[in-house]
């Protein structure tokens, strides 16, 4: 079976909208996310683009700010600066990768926690660690549990979830995200010793780690859920440029129970968690917990 991430993504901006529509009616806030991309790389561009488009149909502000390549780190902290402190902004959002003479990790520190609504800073992922109320979630990682209970149901106690990558992004939270569901976790990784046995105990495997189609069929144990992370770009045959997973689909599918496909798997569900993620910033900005 493949699991549909762009459905199970439309259906949760659907219910997204709603949301945004009973606060407003509640409290006069319209949830305002403002993304600042430095730089011109191609594919964080048609990120920005889907990202703006997404929110403006869920009923948020959207806010986009491009600065050239040759900002300098100073700059660029003074523009978090402003949005930190401007009550119109529940969300900030640096896409990444920046420019190497940026410091990546001085610029998410920056960002004040209750707006980071990528979950990268500090003291969201301490939270998250820590089992607390209140941390705003890494996009990826909540989609790919999304995913695999929209396949299992909302039960996943006693699965055995193996995750291969150890990531800051993808890794560890969703590591973290499937304990908290009460799964056994194995988080394997480049020094894993013999990486397709750990891989054929999965009931849930998750692959994020950015190699083209590296999980093969035989690592698979029959009927397990895979939720494939990665999204790389290869030459085809023919010579045409197309995106794979992490996972070798066509061999995969056939052996899994379930799959998310590349794309239209784990990428919608991002989009539409990092949205989840501003309504809730937009929420405790004024302390309305509407359900
Ligand atoms: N670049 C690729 N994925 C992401 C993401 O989830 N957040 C940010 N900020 N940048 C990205």
């Amino acid at each position: 079976m493949i699991i549909d991430g762009k459905q199970a993504a439309q259906q949760l901006r659907n219910n997204l909208a709603e949301k945004v529509q009973a606060l407003k009616s509640a409290s006069g806030i319209t949830p305002g996310l403002t993304v600042v991309l430095v730089g011109d790389d191609p594919a964080s561009q048609v990120y920005v683009r889907n990202k703006a488009k997404q929110t403006q149909e869920v009923g948020m502000i959207s806010n986009e700010i491009r600065l050239p390549e040759c900002t300098s780190q100073q700059e660029l902290l003074t523009q978090l600066e402003s949005l930190n402190k401007d009550s119109q902004v529940h969300g900030i959002l640096v896409q990444l990768p920046l420019p190497a003479h940026i410091d990546e990790a001085a610029i998410i520190a920056k960002i004040i926690p209750e707006k980071d609504v990528d979950g990268f800073h500090a003291m969201n992922s301490g939270r998250l660690l820590n089992g607390e109320a209140g941390a705003l979630i890494p996009c990826t990682p909540q989609g790919c549990v999304l995913l695999a209970k929209r396949h299992l149901g909302d039960d996943l106690s006693g699965k055995h979830a193996v995750i291969i990558g150890r990531s800051n992004i993808v890794g560890k939270p969703v590591s973290i995200l499937f304990l908290q569901e009460n799964c056994t976790v194995t988080i394997a990784h480049s020094r894993t010793v013999d990486l397709p046995a750990v891989c054929r105990q999965a009931d849930i495997l998750v692959a994020a780690v950015g190699r083209p189609e590296m999980v093969k069929a035989e690592w698979v144990k029959p009927g397990a859920t895979v939720i494939d992370v990665g999204i790389n770009r290869v030459v085809a045959a023919d010579g045409k440029g197309r995106l794979v997973g992490d996972v070798d689909f066509k061999g995969v599918e056939t052996v899994a129970g379930a799959i998310t496909p590349v794309p239209g798997g784990v990428g919608p569900m991002t989009i539409a968690c990092l949205l989840k993620n501003t309504l809730t910033a937009a929420r405790n900005s004024c302390s309305l917990k509407l359900s």
